[in-house]
């Protein structure tokens, strides 16, 4: 793994799936009466410039439960606000903390923040890309008896940050991706690009949700409105009609199908209330695993990664 973590791309088949592994270890651990504490001393900054529950709340309860600290410094917080250069803030965290999340818009933002901090970054959601969600979701889908290489995911919906994500993972690891998105609503075109060049999955974008979800073993959705796209809420909603995950589409599925969302999740939109509180629904589990996989990731990149300072 690379000092950081900004995208699924920057993990190779071998090391996400060691993270799996990892992740499902701390799970087990987590239930031991003393469970290691390997991050004692560590602190992380939580650099967010959006709104979040799970993400904040995982990456915080993580470090405490690893015997670190962390620090949620929200936009009011710091200087960033008023104007202080991401390069300069990487470089004055790094002074002080173990590791930094953020949470931007820009991918641009956390990559110059990774290229400026000499501790680790991870990003924790920007416009491009969701990695932390990606790998809880490949992780339940593990614990679900789902063997990841070939498996068949539909992802419903929006080609968002999300979805870029999974068309990451289905290239790296070599399974089938169908993305059902109405015109214009497409993943990013430069990651499908980079992400294909590795060319293992079968990543292939349709119009309709049935072909997508036929004989598939996951359905994923995620809201219509992102954030930061609240201005075209209304226009969203009437070009996402009938992309939502409801109970004939999952009779679509394989039989003993799941279906995921990152959270939060909008009922009545992109997915039923019935499926949603449905026996096919692995939502919370997902949410859960946020929290495993995340001190995985923590521990790897804080306890083994050598600092480089660059100032
Ligand atoms: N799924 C997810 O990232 O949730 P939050 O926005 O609540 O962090
Ligand atoms: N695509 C959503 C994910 C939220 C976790 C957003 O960016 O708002």
């Amino acid at each position: 793994m690379r000092k950081g973590l900004l995208r699924i791309l920057d993990l190779n088949a071998k090391e996400l799936m060691a993270l799996l592994a990892s992740g499902r270890e701390w799970k087990r651990k987590g239930k031991l009466r003393n469970p290691p504490r390997p991050l004692e001393g560590k602190t992380l900054a939580l650099v967010f410039q959006k709104a979040s529950t799970r993400t904040r709340v995982s990456f915080e309860v993580g470090m405490t439960r690893l015997g670190g600290h962390s620090l949620f410094l929200s936009p009011a917080d710091t200087q960033i606000g008023r104007g202080e250069p991401i390069r300069d803030t990487a470089r004055v965290l790094s002074r002080y903390v173990d590791g930094i999340v953020i949470r931007t818009f820009l991918q641009e933002t956390a990559r110059e923040m990774a290229e400026w901090a000499d501790v680790p970054v991870i990003n924790g959601l920007t416009d491009e890309h969701h990695p932390c969600q990606v790998l809880a979701d490949l992780m339940t889908a593990q614990e679900r008896g789902i063997r990841l290489r070939g498996m068949k995911v539909a992802f419903i919906g929006d080609g968002n940050n999300v979805a870029n994500s999974w068309v990451e993972a289905a290239h790296i690891l070599g399974f089938s991706l169908l993305l059902a998105c109405p015109g214009g609503f497409e993943p990013d075109a430069r990651v499908m690009a980079e992400a294909g060049a590795l060319g293992r999955g079968d990543v292939r974008i349709v119009r309709d949700p049935a072909e997508a979800a036929r004989g598939a073993d996951v359905l994923y959705t995620d809201v219509w409105t992102s954030m930061g796209q609240e201005k075209e809420r209304k226009a969203r909603l009437a070009a996402f009609r009938g992309y939502r995950i409801d109970a004939a589409l999952l009779r679509k599925a394989a039989k003993g199908a799941i279906v995921m969302h990152c959270l939060p999740a909008h009922r009545g939109e992109e997915i039923t209330e019935e499926v949603m509180e449905g026996p096919h629904s692995a939502v919370f589990d997902e949410a859960e695993n946020r929290l495993h996989i995340q001190m995985a990731l923590l521990v790897n990149l804080i306890t083994h990664q050598r600092r480089r300072r660059k100032t």
